[in-house]
């Protein structure tokens, strides 16, 4: 039995989070930063296969080869300040898919890493919506500050106007591109200044230098270079920070960890400015692993009794081995190697002793995990499914993965007909898996499947899949549909859709969901059916067979 005081100290050091981003915004050079400090140096090189390397280092799926990208989330770990770190990558490019939203169902906190010149962008758009259903905490990184950049404040303005968040900035850029001097730390009333270079030997850095705060007179002559171009910077940013003073929100670490207010840094973390105080500040702020509601109770991390969650599957790993790794995250008590627990949804036991853990591409046997941790389980049974709880003790059930709207859909448009049965079956167990999602017109059965997927690219893996594990051959046919509305109705008859633009449909839960070829016909639905609510997840399904 675990000891309430350990597990309690295991749980406060434990930070898991993920990086949403738009492509290119600089995930990949900001993760590489926070391994270094990490002391995973090492491993920096691992974090995404990039240009010449890509062939070479990621071979998790052919398709991966073919393309020369990296599919899967992989999660790493390391330990600075005494915290224990868990990252969890999103996929993003043309690798985002489901389990991009699926991996922020599995993390206590999310960093928005916005290009400085670009502002919000589309995909950090989308995964923002998915940390914001789920309450999480939002730190934000600007980067870049080293090139011509958009106005600070004209960034913060965005995040409200488009992301509709409250920030409160804990550092302010001095200047940006040629000009850019540094940063200001707001709460330290440190300045900290620029270099340009990669390094992440602490003792090549300038210390930062403590001042009397944002007015004082000595700024210039600490900042350096050409007096008159730092006297006007100075300036610019005390006209900016007065008017944080009377416009903008103060600090507050309840509404922070709400997900109601972004802290903000800024920072270059190609020129690794400002990511080491980013990182000890986030931690500091960021919340340890989280309670989780299962069955209508709340399973706190600190519960002695072990219990988690399963929230990707990743077939394939090990192409020679053809296996499938089930990543669950540990909700509560301590996983020890070769310990018993039960599945909920199928009420059995088991003894979980092929449990890995992730190193880009090592993988290496994980012997005990605390909460906060991802665990990935060899599963030759494939009844770990997305959604499904594990647990010791008293039986509970989380509340599971929700479904997200796809936006690319197809049918089956020609398959070897006498591989039918064949081809359902593989339909059926990779849509099990979360590879795509199956919907049918109602009373149809599924003869006719339309897929959904999160990602073009899902397709891809689809067709690649079920030609070389089931054998069967098939042709997609793309349609015109770009998002999926569930819907909630009462007295609204949903055939009417079928007679417009949209069509009416079923999921595989037999829940009703509305396809939709533009935005735009989304909001006429909206107004035109102001009783119907359009969901962009599916609702929940308790997944337990009564
Ligand atoms: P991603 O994973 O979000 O897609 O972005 P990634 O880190 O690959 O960065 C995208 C590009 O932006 C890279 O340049 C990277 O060097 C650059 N970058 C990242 N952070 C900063 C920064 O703080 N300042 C500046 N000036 N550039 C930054 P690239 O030329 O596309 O790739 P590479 O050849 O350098 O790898």
């Amino acid at each position: 039995m675990v000891s309430a005081k350990e597990l309690q100290e295991q749980v406060a050091r434990r930070r898991t989070f993920a990086i949403i981003s738009h492509p290119d915004a600089g995930k990949t050079t900001l993760t590489e930063k926070l391994l270094l400090y990490g002391g995973a140096i090492h491993l920096a090189g691992a974090v995404k296969a990039k240009s010449s390397q890509r062939n070479t280092t990621s071979d998790w799926m052919e398709i991966e080869r073919q393309r020369g990208i990296s599919i899967s989330t992989s999660v790493l770990q390391f330990e600075y300040g005494g915290k224990k770190i868990n990252l969890l990558d999103t996929p993003g490019h043309k690798d985002f898919s489901e389990d991009t939203y699926r991996t922020l169902v599995a993390v206590d906190a999310a960093v928005m890493l916005i290009d400085a010149a670009k502002g919000v962008e589309p995909q950090t758009r989308k995964l923002f919506e998915v940390c914001r259903m789920r309450g999480l905490p939002i730190f934000t990184f600007i980067n870049k500050m080293d090139r011509p950049s958009r106005e600070p404040l004209d960034l913060i303005d965005e995040l409200e106007n488009v992301l509709g968040i409250r920030s409160t900035p804990v550092s302010w850029p001095i200047g940006m591109g040629e000009q850019f001097k540094g940063i200001y730390d707001r709460r330290t009333e440190e300045l900290l200044l620029f270099q340009r270079d990669g390094t992440a030997n602490a003792k090549n850095r300038l210390a930062p230098v403590k001042i009397s705060g944002v007015e004082d007179p000595n700024f210039a002559d600490i900042v350096g270079g050409d007096v008159d171009e730092v006297k006007q910077l100075h300036k610019v940013m005390k006209d900016e920070l007065d008017l944080l003073e009377i416009a903008g929100d103060p600090f507050d670490i309840e509404k922070v960890l709400k997900g109601q207010l972004t802290p903000i840094f800024f920072g270059s973390a190609l020129n690794n400015f400002g990511v080491e105080r980013f990182l000890e500040t986030f931690l500091d702020m960021a919340p340890p692993p989280q309670g989780r509601d299962a069955n209508d109770i709340e399973v706190l991390a600190t519960d002695t009794d072990f219990s988690g969650m399963f929230f990707k599957i990743q077939a394939n790993m090990d192409p020679q081995h053809r296996d499938r790794v089930s990543f669950f995250r540990v909700c509560s008590g301590k996983f020890t190697r070769g310990m018993d627990a039960k599945h909920a949804r199928l009420d059995k036991d088991y003894k979980l002793s092929k449990s890995v853990q992730f190193f880009g591409q090592e993988r290496v046997a994980m012997e005990e995990a605390w909460p906060g941790d991802i665990v990935g389980f060899l599963d030759t049974t494939g009844e770990f499914r997305i959604g499904d709880t594990l647990y010791a003790g008293k039986k509970i059930e989380f509340q599971g993965v929700p479904r997200f709207s796809p936006e690319h859909f197809a049918t089956v448009a020609s398959s070897d007909p006498l591989k039918r049965k064949q081809l359902k079956k593989g339909l059926d167990q990779l849509s099990e898996e979360g590879v795509i999602q199956i919907f049918h017109r109602p009373g149809q059965g599924d003869s006719q499947p339309i897929l959904g997927a999160v990602g073009a690219l899902q397709f891809e893996v689809l067709e690649h899949r079920i030609r070389d594990e089931y054998r069967v051959d098939m042709k997609l046919e793309k349609l015109g549909f770009v998002k999926a509305r569930w819907v909630v109705s009462e007295g609204v008859d949903l055939d009417e859709f079928n007679r417009t633009d949209s069509i009416y449909l079923v999921d595989r839960d037999n829940l009703p969901v509305i396809l939709f070829r533009t935005d735009w016909a989304i909001s006429w639905a909206e107004q035109k059916y102001p009783k119907v609510q359009f969901l962009t997840t599916a609702p929940l399904v308790r997944k337990t067979k009564k």
